[in-house]
């Protein structure tokens, strides 16, 4: 049996010393992102905030209520997922409903109106500089800040 000088007690140092991995790599500890913990950082609604980066996608969770705006990505399909709440996607050939740990991917170029009745908290990913209201614009458009 080998013998080894990390224990669980170890994930609670505050230092991050380089470690062996399994089979002779250094690395270092990484911290996760907590998206409990980003989503209390903020409560407007409609207002994406990005947490991660993905190749050239952005993650990004928001908060929403009410309806938002009708509209399409002429370039790119759109993932939602639901943590909390309910959400309804509405696109002109019926409503997609979603609960906690359902998502849905509205395709590229299908207008969609996503609307809440309480409030509810998604993560979105799409591709880098994707706008919010897509080809509509108008006052719901959001600049997106990065929460880190
Ligand atoms: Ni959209």
């Amino acid at each position: 049996m080998l013998s080894t000088t990390v224990h669980m007690g170890s994930f609670q140092q505050t230092a991050k010393p380089a470690r062996a991995a399994p089979g002779g790599c250094e690395y270092e500890d990484m911290d996760a992102v907590n998206i409990d913990s980003m989503l209390a950082r903020f409560s407007e609604h409609w207002a994406p905030k990005k947490i991660a980066e993905l190749n050239d996608y952005d993650v990004k969770i928001v908060k929403v209520l009410g309806d938002f705006t009708w509209h399409a990505h002429t370039d790119t399909d759109e993932l939602f997922l639901v943590i909390d709440g309910r959400l309804k996607i509405q696109l002109r050939d019926g409503d997609v409903a979603l609960g906690p740990g359902e998502l849905f991917v509205v395709p590229r170029g299908a207008e969609h109106c996503p609307r809440a009745d309480v409030e509810t908290a998604m993560l979105l990913m799409e591709p880098r500089g994707v706008v919010n209201t897509g080809d509509a614009g108008g006052d719901m458009t959001a600049d997106l800040e990065m929460l880190t």
